[in-house]
């Protein structure tokens, strides 16, 4: 058993940010991220390119996480990782690296699912946050509704059937020439936008239904954007109402299936958390959905929201603490499964 207040470090390499952080207990010592810049001029993540960019830095970002917490690795109660889901070649440059620098130091080892990390990133800020609960988990792979019930235990119960919300706003930046990541290029440009002057479809798919769907979306998007003549027609107005009625729509599917998952569920807290929980119009509907009835709502800062480290340590440290460990055989897994996020058991 791992005392519950030694420094965990917390290693996170899914995607496309090599990231570590020391966490001991709640307590955030250092947070180091580093966003890869490569994949910009393609408008997506090139996995290929984020392997190599993960080997360049997870050495120089681990030791700025050490020097900026004032620890060595002898004061360190164990290492964490992300092992799953996401990119396979980012996933393995993090695992071996952690595999290794636990070997070496003697130090227990755990792998963490990302989208529990992810959710857990709400008790980086909220420490007091507790089950029963739903969450919002939105990221640019993911678009989960969860219940918890239990810590560290998770049923899914809705799930994008295309692609992930932070997807949508990525390649809707891209139809509107705004670059990568969309997500914080859209938001911006949509405050001068007016949110009603297209009406953009909602895909609800059924009575009930708590999944996602946001291609169709993208598609009418396109079909917009060429409809006035083109990306080269259009009149920066243009671009932001367009910008804004996307978001719109992305923004009342999100936040109306979340609250009705949370009214269903009976629970009395909802979070939001993964990168689109960086979104203040989704932040602010779901605060005021919240309210209105009765919830509590709580959500990361935003230096919590997007891939890091921290979330990843505060995972390990919690696990660790319960006596927990991985073999040194774990298994990196790049889609996600019942076995890695959370157990999956029934809450
Ligand atoms: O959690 P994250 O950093 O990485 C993944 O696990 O995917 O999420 C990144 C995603 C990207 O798609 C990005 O466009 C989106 O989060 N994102 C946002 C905002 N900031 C980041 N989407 C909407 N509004 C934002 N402000
Ligand atoms: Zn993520």
């Amino acid at each position: 058993m791992v005392n519950a207040d030694a420094p965990i470090l917390g290693i996170e390499t899914s995607c496309d940010d090599t990231a570590a952080a020391v966490v001991r207990g709640h307590r955030v010592l250092s947070n180091v991220v580093s966003s890869q810049m490569d994949h910009v001029p393609y408008g997506g993540v090139v996995p290929e390119l984020a392997s190599r960019a993960h080997l360049r830095m997870i050495g120089p970002v681990v030791r700025q996480a050490l020097a900026e917490a004032g620890l060595d690795w002898g004061n360190l109660g164990g290492i964490a990782v992300t092992h799953a889901p996401g990119l396979i070649g980012s996933l393995l440059v993090g695992v071996s690296f952690a595999k290794a620098a636990a070997a070496a130091r003697g130090l227990p080892f755990i792998g963490i699912n990302h989208l529990e990390a992810h959710l857990l990133s709400v008790r980086l800020s909220h420490p007091e946050v507790a089950p029963p609960l739903v969450a919002l988990l939105a990221s640019g792979g993911h678009t989960e509704i969860v219940a918890c019930r239990r810590w560290h235990r998770y049923r899914i119960l809705g799930t994008t059937r295309d692609d992930a919300a932070g997807e949508a706003f990525d390649k809707v930046a891209v139809l509107l020439g705004l670059g990568y990541p969309g997500g914080p290029r859209i938001e911006q440009l949509a405050e001068s936008g007016n949110p009603e002057a297209v009406a953009f479809p909602r895909a609800w798919l059924g009575r009930g239904s708590l999944d996602f769907s946001f291609s169709g979306l993208k598609t009418a998007v396109r079909n917009e954007v060429a409809r006035r003549g083109g990306l080269e027609a259009l009149g920066g107005n243009e671009k932001a109402d367009i910008a804004a009625a996307f978001q719109e729509a992305v923004v009342d599917v999100l936040a109306a299936k979340t609250l009705d998952a949370g009214t269903g569920e009976g629970v009395g807290t909802v979070l939001l958390a993964g990168g689109v929980a960086a979104n203040r119009p989704l932040r602010d509907r779901l605060e005021a959905g919240c309210l209105e009835r009765g919830l509590r709502f709580a959500v990361p800062a935003f230096r919590y929201c997007g891939d890091n480290g921290a979330m990843v340590a505060l995972a390990g440290a919690l696990r660790l603490a319960r006596g927990e460990r991985s073999p040194w055989e774990l298994a990196t897994i790049p889609t996600l499964t019942k076995t890695t996020f959370g157990s999956a058991a029934p809450s």
